[in-house]
């Protein structure tokens, strides 16, 4: 297998925990005969300053000549006065656009080992397996107009899809479910919003083409609710750009971290992937970062990108295993060291690189 892999570390933890992404790639590619190449771009608040725009034409050429592009975290405190377009966030809008993902594929689940870390009761979240489908490329992301009239004081942004982009991601969507445990629920606002009956209206016409999956309507509202009671409940969930964004940051509560999230964006020219989680520029450089989100994003490549289902799935399992062991992050112990050894970011990398040699050597 030969991958062209982009590398655009970022901000804060971004680099920290994107090399202990890519030397897991690369321990698999030693064991399996995989050829991975790896090339590193600036994107983000490192591009706004060394190159003044947080997404230089050098590293959109590479993206586009690669076969996926592994993203670590953007944005930084010191740019939050700038614009939209202008910051580090700006750069990785114009990226996902560039790229023409829309489906964003961000998998939610409880840890065994770390349902002590979530503020939900363990029996609520035991189990929860969701996938998450968050349309990427539409909705108030990039609807136009969008304009702050400062002279006016008034400021507005459009909400917008069409037809055609709702039908793209929800068929994504059924086509995940019926993998899983065929059910799908769709989020929308269709009680207020036009926007949302057109989506809705779409959702419906694409499930016509897949009987098999039990189709479900939810309003974002009592969704924010219902993941929090009832986790266990959903299998496959498809909804616009914002809702999405929001309903993920949620759904970290039931891992306990959002450090462990990982996504990919798939559906576009070259799939994107990163991590859930943000630059976290209070803990950058100090080894702290979790890298278990990167990690478990870098197993999303191998399935997507790879297709290589079994490597995938053994990264997956060294994260389990190694949890299971006991070894956390600092994050994840929250001071236990009686029960847990602790881990920083290197060594929590390198723990889970030789579980995936033991796993994939064994195979
Ligand atoms: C995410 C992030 C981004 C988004 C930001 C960094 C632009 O919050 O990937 O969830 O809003 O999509
Ligand atoms: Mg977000």
């Amino acid at each position: 297998m030969k991958l062209k892999i982009l590398i655009t570390a970022g901000d804060g933890i971004g680099p920290e925990v994107t090399n202990e992404a890519v030397a897991v790639l690369k321990e698999v590619a030693a064991i399996g005969g995989h050829d991975f190449t790896f090339t590193e771009k600036r994107i983000g608040g490192v591009a706004i300053v060394k190159d003044g725009t947080p997404l230089p034409a050098d590293t959109l050429e590479a993206a586009l000549a690669s076969d996926a592009v592994l993203l670590g975290a953007v944005g930084g405190n010191e740019f939050n006065s700038m614009p939209p377009d202008k910051r580090p966030e700006g750069g990785l809008l114009q990226l996902r656009s560039a790229l023409g993902g829309y489906a964003n594929l961000r998998p939610c689940f409880s840890f065994k080992e770390l349902t002590v870390n979530s503020p939900l009761r363990p029996e609520i979240i035991e189990g929860t397996d969701i996938m998450f489908v968050r349309e990427l490329l539409g909705g108030a992301y990039f609807g136009k107009p969008r304009e702050w009239n400062k002279a006016e004081n008034r400021a507005y942004n459009t909400m917008v899809y069409t037809r055609d982009e709702v039908a793209r991601v929800a068929r994504i969507a059924f086509q995940l479910a019926q993998k899983r445990r065929k059910k799908l629920c769709s989020v929308d606002k269709a009680n207020v919003l036009e926007v949302s009956q057109l989506w809705r209206a779409a959702v419906v016409e694409v499930g016509a083409e897949f009987p098999d999956v039990e189709l479900e309507h939810q309003y974002i509202d009592a969704m924010a609710m219902h993941i929090m009671n009832r986790p266990r409940d959903f299998d496959v969930v498809v909804t616009e750009n914002l809702f999405g964004d929001i309903l993920t940051d949620e759904s970290g509560v039931i891992t306990g971290s959002l450090g462990l999230l990982p996504s990919a964006t798939i559906g576009g020219k070259v799939n994107l992937y990163e991590p859930v989680h943000g630059s976290a520029p209070d803990i950058a450089g100090k080894s702290l970062a979790n890298p278990l989100g990167a990690i478990l994003t870098a197993a999303l490549i191998l399935r997507h990108s790879g297709g290589l289902e079994a490597e995938a799935s053994a990264v997956e399992a060294s994260v389990r295993k190694v949890l299971e062991q006991g070894f956390r992050t600092a994050d994840l112990a929250r001071g236990n060291t009686r029960d847990f050894t602790v881990l920083n970011t290197q060594q929590m990398g390198a723990k889970v690189c030789e579980t995936v040699k033991t796993m994939l050597v064994n195979a």
